[in-house]
């Protein structure tokens, strides 16, 4: 007998790993599991349980707290104590700490591996090599980060409190993605596990105590989506992490909107695994393999459509059968085992119901010969064709091993395919041509690409969705900033210090003779030698004798003894700016605009819910912008610099009229426009991404992608810098924008037409529509077509800006668009550089889609 007819005949023998030291590890702390809280396990207060089962079996494995409101008032408590201490404790001394915690998870990686598989039901050999492996990784990775921080983020400090919610599919590694940056940046943790799968939180807290972490700063409440919620609700946290199912995403964006918390969400995804024609086949086997029965397809980016080039389509699915009929589905604890079992009934109840459905909407399913074991949750790997791209299989995410197969013929139509489903966490291209491969990535709207691979992570590199598959990043630089804020933000105090405390008449919403002080709090004084001398010759030309800038008096109403003085002004009238054009409103109706002393100086349209609709049109129709170098983007942005300095007086004097502001202020404003201008024309080419330092040889590259159609809400302080500030960044980075200007003063951005038309701003790139600021902000947080929406406050009404900005919030849920609220939890001052320009605005107006590369043959 050959050695190769050993090896064909030869059967897997059953090599279990020993249960024994983590069934004693469960006896020592049960018969319930407790919360950790401040450093020590506790029952729930009032003694509530639940059974968790072993899901290779179907039995009661332990049991475990179900939380309450005492016991998460107890953790944030306990979390909200520590943060005084931990936060102001030294990077080094954190940095010491997060390291203890990995050689702690390396020391138990054992212990916690069978734990992980007993209580989840992967195969030991994923828990083992990489589950564990991946979270010391991230541990060692954010010591790394704590150590950096001072030098790295000097302008930068921890949020608070960080309430982390996590699902069951891994959840030791979903815990440090989320533990590990928070610890390092300062902050503090109160984790809520899944339901089905607490113990190996449980474990890690107890082993983080060991290590010496001070009691507080990192706490576990146990229990189900109840004390989800009720961590969510809770006052006393600061940020809300959250990877889980889409659903309860959107139920998280609800609840804390207008709050002030932060958020990131990990969603769903519904990933694409494309295979062209001139890929390596067997190797794209492999991938699938890893890329839907990894986890029994219990992958937030499983690949689980197989997209392929049609003519390789039947050699590569004949290929898949193969390999599937040598799958090995079993003991989870057999080292030997490929796939496991499904988490709970409900999970497996959820895949056979979907499956159903697909079958019965003309789906083909194909599953190997072999059985599944009769006890237990199990689901063998299937294979469905035959499905039309809008059909359930091809959209829903099933969430466990099921892959759904489709055709295409080029890769336009791969990646339109790609691209239609809501998600985008995800998606994996094979090709041996690097040309074709690296051109369909980009093509392809999500956060991760893994170019002949799959399922690559590492704490190096940032993971997280586009679209519906959330926002925020974890792992990488990019994945820090989820856990810190801006350190002027406290400086500044909080927003509810108003904004202005008188408001000029007009526009339904003024008292009476407030000019004065909306001109005080508008402008800030300018010490002497200021801004407007140092930059004057942006916008006047030569100076004047000794240097000194000459300012021109305002003259609006031309010259006295003008010969046409007794004719009337000529009237113009604001229409909205849309496609490059300005047009008349939908409603067919303008508002009058007055200045401070109460005077109507003009009219602008009065835009609504259709306008707002063709603004995001057009805003889509010009995605070519997107596409156009970045050094080309730098021009249009040095260009309406230009622009806007040449007629620098005209928009001063519009300021002083508009807002009553003295000239000089209103100069310094005009200039401040002018500079930001310049700021991000010079970031438009700079702003890029990174080669991250992973294990893979090749390269992980970090790109900086535009978000799409972003919606842009301006306040009513500094109508014009305030508008330019968030319009700029948002198009230095190639997105095109739906802007609603100041209500109160809208001229300062309606003005700007001519300045746009004039500048080659190719039309659609910037949209404006004036008009009632919340009602067209909300019509375009409920716009399924508007990627992200920025919300820069209102007209200083402390109570009408909470509620903006708790509806903007609550109704982006719907297509889950990324949303800043600018001005929460402190207002914006747009004079000064660190507030109102840089790198947090550059940062909202991007997402990172980091592409894996491998190298060599
Ligand atoms: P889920 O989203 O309900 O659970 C995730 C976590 O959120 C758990 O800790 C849960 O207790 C908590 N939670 C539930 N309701 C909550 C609420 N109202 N407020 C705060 N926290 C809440 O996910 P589930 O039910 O376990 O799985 C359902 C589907 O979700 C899966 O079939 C899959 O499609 C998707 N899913 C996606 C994951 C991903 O990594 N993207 C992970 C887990 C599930």
């Amino acid at each position: 007998m050959s050695v190769a007819e050993i090896f064909e005949t030869m059967a897997y023998g059953p090599a279990p790993e020993s249960a024994g030291p983590a069934r004693e590890w469960l006896e020592a702390h049960g018969p319930a599991l407790g919360h950790y809280i401040d450093g020590r396990f506790v029952p729930s207060a009032d003694g509530a349980t639940f059974e968790d089962l072993d899901p290779a079996t179907g039995k009661g494995l332990t049991r475990v707290a179900q939380g309450g409101a005492a016991d998460t008032d107890a953790a944030v408590a306990s979390a909200r104590a520590a943060f005084t201490s931990w936060s102001r404790t030294p990077g080094h001394a954190r940095a010491r700490y997060l390291y203890a915690l990995a050689r702690m998870a390396q020391r138990h990686a054992r212990l916690l591996a069978v734990l992980e598989t007993l209580d989840n039901g992967k195969p030991i050999r994923e828990s083992r090599d990489i589950d564990i492996p991946l979270v010391a990784r991230h541990f060692y990775h954010h010591a790394g980060w704590a150590q950096l921080m001072a030098e790295e983020f000097p302008r930068d400090e921890p949020l608070g409190v960080v309430g982390a919610i996590i699902p069951w599919n891994f959840p030791l590694l979903m815990l440090a993605w989320k533990v590990a940056p928070a610890l390092a940046m300062g902050n503090t943790v109160v984790l809520k596990p899944a339901e089905y799968t607490s113990v190996t939180a449980l474990a890690f807290a107890e082993l983080a105590g060991r290590a010496g972490l001070p009691p507080g700063v990192l706490n576990v409440v146990t229990g189900d989506g109840r004390t989800g919620a009720l961590l969510v609700g809770h006052e006393g946290v600061d940020k809300i992490a959250f990877t889980g199912s889409t659903e309860v995403g959107r139920e998280i964006r609800r609840a804390t909107a207008g709050t002030g918390k932060r958020l990131s969400l990990e969603l769903g995804g519904k990933s694409p695994f494309v295979v062209f024609d001139d890929a390596d086949l067997d190797s794209a086997v492999e991938g699938v393999v890893d890329a839907i029965w990894f986890n029994q397809g219990q992958v937030c980016c499983a690949g689980s459509r197989l997209l392929m080039q049609e003519n390789v389509a039947p050699a590569l699915l004949d290929k898949v059968r193969a390999r599937m009929e040598r799958l090995r589905l079993g003991d989870p604890l057999d080292k030997a085992v490929d796939i496991g079992a499904i988490v709970a009934p409900v999970q497996l109840e959820r895949i056979r119901r979907l499956v159903a459905q697909g079958e019965s909407e003309g789906a083909t399913v194909w599953q190997p010969s072999w059985s599944c074991p009769a006890e237990g949750l199990w689901y063998p790997p299937t294979l469905v064709t035959d499905v039309a791209p809008a059909s359930t299989l091809a959209q829903v995410e099933v969430f466990g091993p099921v892959l759904t197969a489709m055709t295409f013929r080029t890769s336009a139509e791969a990646v339109a395919l790609a691209n239609n489903t809501p998600f985008g966490l995800a998606a994996s291209v094979w090709s041996e041509s690097i040309g074709r491969a690296l051109d369909v990535a980009r093509g392809i709207k999500a956060g991760t690409v893994w170019i002949n691979c799959t399922n690559q992570f590492d704490a190096a590199s940032g993971f997280g969705g586009y679209r519906e598959s959330g926002f925020g990043r974890e792992g990488g630089r990019e994945g820090l900033y989820e856990y810190m804020r801006p350190s002027w933000e406290k400086r500044a105090g909080s927003a509810s210090t108003p904004v202005a405390q008188g408001k000029p008449s007009g526009n339904g919403k003024g008292n009476g003779h407030a000019g004065e002080a909306v001109s005080s709090n508008l402008s800030r004084p300018l010490p002497a030698g200021d801004v407007v001398s140092q930059t004057a010759y942006l916008y006047r030309g030569k100076p004047g004798p000794g240097g000194a800038p000459v300012l021109r008096d305002a003259a609006p109403d031309g010259p006295d003894g003008d010969p046409f003085a007794a004719y009337p002004p000529l009237d113009r009238t604001a229409k909205l700016y849309i496609g490059g054009k300005q047009a008349r409103p939908d409603s067919g109706y303008s508002r009058a605009i007055t200045g401070p002393d109460g005077t109507v100086l003009g009219e602008v349209g009065e835009g609504n819910r259709k306008d707002i609709r063709n603004a995001v049109e057009a805003a889509h129709k010009a995605s070519g912008w997107a596409a156009m170098a970045a050094h080309g983007r730098a021009q249009i942005l040095y260009y309406i610099a230009e622009n806007l300095s040449a007629r620098a007086d005209e928009f001063a004097a519009r300021l002083m009229s508009l807002t009553g502001v003295a000239r000089r202020e209103a100069m310094a404003e005009v200039e401040a426009a002018v500079e930001r201008l310049f700021t991000y024309g010079a970031w438009a080419d700079k702003y890029d991404g990174q080669v991250h330092a992973t294990p893979l040889r090749g390269v992980t590259l970090a790109v900086n992608e535009p978000i799409g159609v972003l919606g842009l809400v301006c306040g009513d302080r500094h109508p014009l810098l305030g508008f330019i500030s968030l319009v700029a960044p948002a198009i230095a980075m190639g997105n095109t924008v739906a802007t609603v200007p100041s209500e109160q003063y809208p001229f300062a951005a309606t003005d700007l037409y001519q300045v746009l038309e004039t500048s080659d701003v190719p039309g659609g790139v910037v949209n404006i529509v004036t008009g009632d600021r919340d009602a067209l902000a909300r019509v375009l947080a409920e716009h399924d077509d508007v990627q992200g929406l920025w919300y820069a406050g209102g007209d200083g009404d402390e109570e009408v800006e909470v509620e903006g900005a708790r509806r903007v919030e609550a109704l982006s849920a719907g297509n889950l668009k990324r949303t800043w609220i600018l001005d929460r939890p402190a207002t914006r001052d747009w004079l000064d550089a660190a507030q109102g320009q840089g790198a947090e605005f550059l940062r909202q107006a991007t997402q990172v889609k980091n592409i894996w590369a491998p190298s060599g043959d």
